[in-house]
């Protein structure tokens, strides 16, 4: 690929990004996320020399706020918050933020990172909050709230994220990171209740019906408490805010989700499985087959 085309800029979305999965089988979280951004930077380390290293080429790493680890009740991740990840889906990121990083200082490539808070939006693989708790409403399942429900997310419409993605690509600094946020914080409980409710009435179904299928479930092991992200400096200097008001990002997430019943089940259902084998072999089938019948885990 980097051999057979010319470009500008690498924008490196790619990453096993589930930490319960994380927790079950390690193994390709470092695979992809360590070992495939260190791949991704070595062939454009060479791209970039072999075309007179431009200084205006980018290569921007797509990365995530769990590398900070936890907040308490307070305070918010800036650029400058000391990595502590807690699962090891967080702390593959954060290798992979260090190699990125490492190639700046030690190459020159033009890196970027941007660390964003927790995306919801269309054609989210249904192992997410958000996704899941939609589809399993939707099917009247149990809707599975790890611990007590408390922990917070900052929650980030995709829209916004790609209108900040475009933005960093656009006007950041080589060299640096941007917290990407929300500015939307939320109890997993809040948001499961407000899934509920909403689609109560966008189903017509009696008010309250849907919040009687919440299932409390052991806590994941590890689980960070609260997420919140300072987006100061992204706002500041390259002029990107959010959008989009939550609750109607919400009401349009569902809304896709309803309208696209047949990717759900695609992506479900033997055929993904069956691409994902033709693609990757037998190795990733057999974790995704396993995790794609989850609905109330816990950990033993
Ligand atoms: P998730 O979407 O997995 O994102 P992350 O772990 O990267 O933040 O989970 C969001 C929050 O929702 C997290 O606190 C775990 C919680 N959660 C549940 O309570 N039940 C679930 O079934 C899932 C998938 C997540």
């Amino acid at each position: 690929m980097f051999s057979r085309y010319k470009f500008d800029a690498v924008i490196h979305f790619a990453a096993e990004s589930q930490v319960d999965r994380s927790i079950v089988g390690p193994k390709d979280f470092i695979e992809t996320n360590v070992n495939g951004t260190f791949n991704l930077l070595d062939a454009a380390l060479t791209f970039w020399k072999q075309n007179d290293c431009p200084q205006d080429f980018r290569f921007v790493h797509i990365s995530t706020d769990e590398v900070y680890g936890s907040l308490g009740p307070d305070g918010y991740f800036t650029e400058k918050t000391a990595y502590d990840p807690s699962s090891p889906y967080s702390a593959s990121k954060a290798a992979s933020d260090h190699l990125v990083k490492a190639y700046f200082r030690t190459y020159g490539l033009p890196t970027i990172i941007t660390n964003c808070s927790n995306n919801f939006g269309p054609y989210q693989f249904p192992e997410k909050l958000i996704p899941l708790m939609i589809l399993n409403i939707v099917e009247e399942k149990p809707l599975p709230v790890y611990g007590d429900g408390q922990n917070v997310r900052d929650w980030l419409y995709v829209k916004d994220h790609c209108e900040a993605i475009l933005t960093v690509l656009e006007k950041g600094t080589a060299g640096d990171t941007y917290n990407i946020g929300g500015n939307s914080e939320y109890r997993n409980i809040d948001i499961v209740h407000l899934l509920c409710d909403l689609l109560d009435r966008r189903l017509k179904r009696p008010a309250g019906a849907s919040r009687e299928l919440v299932t409390f479930v052991k806590d994941r092991p590890g689980h960070d408490r609260r997420y919140a992200i300072d987006a100061t400096k992204i706002r500041h200097e390259l002029g990107w805010k959010p959008r989009h008001n939550f609750k109607e990002a919400i009401q349009e997430t569902f809304d896709w989700y309803l309208g696209h019943m047949e990717w759900v089940e695609s992506v479900r259902s033997g055929e993904y499985l069956k691409w994902i084998e033709r693609n990757y072999g037998n190795r990733q089938l057999d974790y995704l087959a396993a995790d794609k019948c989850r609905q109330t885990r816990t950990y033993s």
